[in-house]
């Protein structure tokens, strides 16, 4: 995003100041109250502080069809506001006036002087004037909400460039020592246009500050007493199983003895035991049984593991674990349908971008979700509450970036395939989902899916509805896998995967902001993270 494309997608509809219609209209309340009720304005003293104030129009210069910087921009909007709150006056004035009109027209003194045919036109004329005065509240409501919108998302895409300059400026200081002349040429650096976010090259190897969060690993469910899950995090081999108490561990998938892998073993009475050689481990690493030889004090590395709504997690990082694990179950209401994994081979933030991206769905998802779905004229995401968290313009689906590999999402629905033009909260059912891509390497992920729905609870006691709900995950996925796996050969071969990021792009980018803060050690994470 950069400031002409903002400024330009900001400065077009300048709304109200070029409305033909509006103008008329404003202009007609302006005289035909001001001219019939001009003596009630003069006795309205005690208001005068509410309604005496200057038209803002006659002060702004007209900016139709010019491309304006982002400042210019925000003084635009600025303006609207004001234009607004002037309009809303005068809307309110010109009801007080109509309703003191009316009283008067059937005050029993005025009676005596107007015959009753005069009276029912005075009144039929006051009516026709206060049902438009209503109207035009209305259209200033409208007004004043699309206003504050614009306003609002014009904030969001100047605090998205104050980001990235930040994030620009932080990664030149950590890169030089600083000297007197070197701090004036990256004062230059910062006055000239921003850097592009580059994602491009071969995957490096994960910074150990992403390491250091709780991870969900694989779903309880799938971890029953004698089961062992193996699986690869940051490119390194993990075995979770459970322990005596019950209580999930996780191990190196690596005997301490030859190196065999664990998972091929068995577990018995919460020990792993390697096929080799029979040596047994506890959740914690240690090596309790050595059969056949004179018992040696072993360990092998484990990492923090624990157990939190239907979730094992791991933290794998060098830093003490934080002492609460984060809640990634759906709102209440919801029921649990399909719990999936799935092996990817793509680097998770490549699976991540996809994930945050739904502009993408009337193109790639032609044969499942969104099929038939029509191109909307503009897709936006939006977010007045936080910046990792808000809903797609014009879907009915909210969506939220969950430090450090989360992505949270809730789908209105109302009817197959009719997902266009309404908000979550208008959609009577819902879809709940949680998509965690958890890195196992530079080319692999390790993908949990959890499905819930707010209706029709009795599905999931439904046979092979499990197996019906993975297939039509795998379809979906697969949809985008082949697009990604392209991106990703491109990608190591030096293209930029965020070369032109476009509005829609805003939380993908957003994820990488936060990204290349954690990565560069910024001392504040961006987005109250
Ligand atoms: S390699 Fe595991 S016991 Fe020998
Ligand atoms: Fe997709």
């Amino acid at each position: 995003m950069n400031a002409i494309a903002t400024a330009s997608s900001l400065s077009l509809p300048i709304f109200c100041r070029t409305s033909k219609l509006d103008t008329k209209r404003g202009l007609k309340g302006k005289f035909g109250v001001f001219a019939v009720f001009g003596e009630e304005l003069e006795k309205k003293n005690s208001w005068g502080t509410i309604f005496d104030v200057e038209d803002p129009r006659l002060k702004v210069p007209l900016s139709k069809g010019k491309t304006l910087d982002v400042f210019q921009a925000l003084e635009v909007a600025r303006q609207d506001i004001q234009y607004c709150d002037w309009r809303a006056r005068q809307d309110v004035l010109t009801i007080m006036l109509l309703h003191e009109k009316v009283v008067e027209v059937l005050n029993p003194l005025a009676r005596e002087y107007k015959s009753i045919g005069t009276m029912k036109k005075d009144l039929a004329e006051l009516q026709d004037e206060l049902a438009e005065a209503h109207r035009q509240v209305h259209i200033s409501e409208t007004r004043v909400s699309t206003a504050l919108d614009k306003l609002a998302y014009m904030e969001e895409l100047v605090n998205d460039r104050l980001l990235q300059d930040r994030s620009t400026a932080e990664v030149d200081e950590t890169s030089s020592s600083p000297s007197t002349s070197e701090k004036s040429v990256r004062t230059e650096r910062r006055r000239k246009p921003r850097k592009r976010l580059n994602v491009s090259g071969p995957v490096q190897s994960y910074h150990p500050n992403l390491k250091n969060f709780w991870y969900p690993v694989a779903f309880s469910a799938d971890l029953k007493d004698d089961t062992m899950i193996p699986m690869e995090c940051f490119e390194e081999p993990w075995v979770i199983f459970r322990g005596k108490d019950g209580k999930p561990g996780c191990v190196q998938n690596t005997c301490a003895h030859r190196a065999c892998p664990l998972h091929l073993g068995s577990v018995n009475e919460g020990r792993i035991q390697c096929p080799y050689h029979g040596w047994e481990y506890t959740t914690d690493g240690k090596c309790e049984k050595m059969p056949s030889t004179r018992m040696l004090n072993i360990k092998i590395k484990s990492v923090p593991c624990f157990e939190k709504e239907g979730m094992i997690w791991i933290w794998p990082g060098n830093d003490p674990p934080t002492a609460t694990l984060p809640s990634l179950l759906p709102p209440s209401g919801f029921v649990v349908h399909a719990e999936i994994v799935m092996e990817l081979p793509v680097e998770h933030g490549l699976l991540l971008d996809n994930l945050l991206d739904l502009a993408h769905a009337p193109f790639t998802h032609t044969s499942t979700f969104a099929k038939g779905w029509s191109v909307p004229s503009f897709v936006n995401f939006l977010t007045p509450a936080s910046g990792l968290q808000g809903y797609w313009d014009p879907y009915p689906i909210d969506m939220e970036f969950r430090p450090p590999c989360m992505v949270l999402s809730t789908i209105g629905i109302s009817k197959p395939g009719k997902l266009e033009g309404q908000s979550t909260k208008e959609c009577a059912t819902h879809l709940h989902q949680l998509h965690v891509c958890l890195p196992s390497s530079k080319h692999k992920t390790r993908l949990l899916y959890r499905m819930s729905l707010d209706f029709a609870p009795l599905l999931k006691h439904v046979p092979f509805m499990q197996h019906l709900w993975r297939h039509f995950a795998e379809q979906v996925l697969n949809e985008d896998l082949r697009l990604v796996l392209g991106q990703q050969e491109r990608m190591n071969n030096g293209a930029n995967v965020w070369n032109v990021p476009v509005t829609y792009d805003k939380l993908g980018i957003r994820y990488r902001l936060w990204r290349d803060a954690l990565e560069n050690g910024a001392k504040q994470l961006p987005f109250n993270t």
